[in-house]
């Protein structure tokens, strides 16, 4: 056990599915695992495990934002050894390029948090994914029958969903960042120091530009397509 999850030793599988909310990390286990089982509701935040196509997989609840991210995956990847972790989200489209879900794979983060500051010692590191994953998720898109576009891009893992300069998000766009969210930035980071690999694929939930969203019963449910690239490139 570990101070935010109530997981005994061998409960978390080496593979990690990553959603931001809980309940969706719930819709996932019923959904896609077999034999799925609750591991931990410690503050609610819901983590299972079970098979999917006779691998043991986990699903765990991350939180919103870097900080709350980095409690779950410091303590999955110290107490737990997970060793491959993909974040499945929703992120918010800083283009008119992109429609309401399509799916964004990360291959970088960028962010306005002072976590990494802190980090570093005011220098700037570029957080990327794991190379394999990424290509095994890229792969998965091109054999998987998918709905909507995907892209391969750099995210904006912001520390403020209700951002008081949005202009501040502009130099990001016109640098080609696709969509904003909240934690990969960390999560790539956190993985690189403890020589993990991890991924974050993000399904469009809103526009910046447009004003467009989905709403919070569609963000829950209707990302499927995500969920089946994820869980293709982390068995790979
Ligand atoms: N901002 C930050 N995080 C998000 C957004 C957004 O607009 N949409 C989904 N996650």
């Amino acid at each position: 056990m570990s101070t935010h999850i109530a997981a005994a030793p061998g409960q978390i599988a080496p593979i990690v599915l990553f959603p931001g909310d809980p309940l969706r990390a719930k819709w996932i286990a019923e959904t896609f695992l077999e034999g799925a089982e609750l591991y931990s509701q410690t503050r609610g935040m819901l983590g299972y495990t079970g098979t999917w196509q006779g691998t043991r997989v986990s699903v765990q609840g991350s939180g919103m934002g870097q900080p709350s991210m980095a409690i779950y995956a410091n303590e999955m990847f110290e107490a737990y050894d997970v060793q491959t972790v993909v974040r499945v989200g929703s992120c918010g489209a800083l283009t008119e390029n992109l429609a309401m879900r399509d799916i964004i794979i990360a291959n970088g983060a960028c962010t306005d948090s002072g976590i990494n500051r802190i980090r570093f010692h005011g220098l700037d590191y570029a957080p990327v994914a794991d190379f394999s994953l990424l290509r095994a998720a890229v792969e998965a898109s091109e054999r998987e029958p998918v709905a909507s576009a995907v892209h391969v891009g750099l995210l904006l893992s912001s520390d403020q969903f209700y951002s008081t300069r949005p202009e501040l998000n502009e130099p990001f766009v016109r640098h080609g960042v696709l969509g904003v969210e909240m934690e990969t930035s960390g999560l790539y980071t956190l993985a690189a120091y403890y020589g993990r690999r991890a991924l974050s694929i993000c399904t469009v939930s809103d526009n910046l530009v447009t004003g467009e969203e989905t709403t919070a019963q569609e963000r829950e449910q209707t990302f499927g397509d995500m969920i089946r690239i994820a869980l293709q490139a982390a068995t790979a």
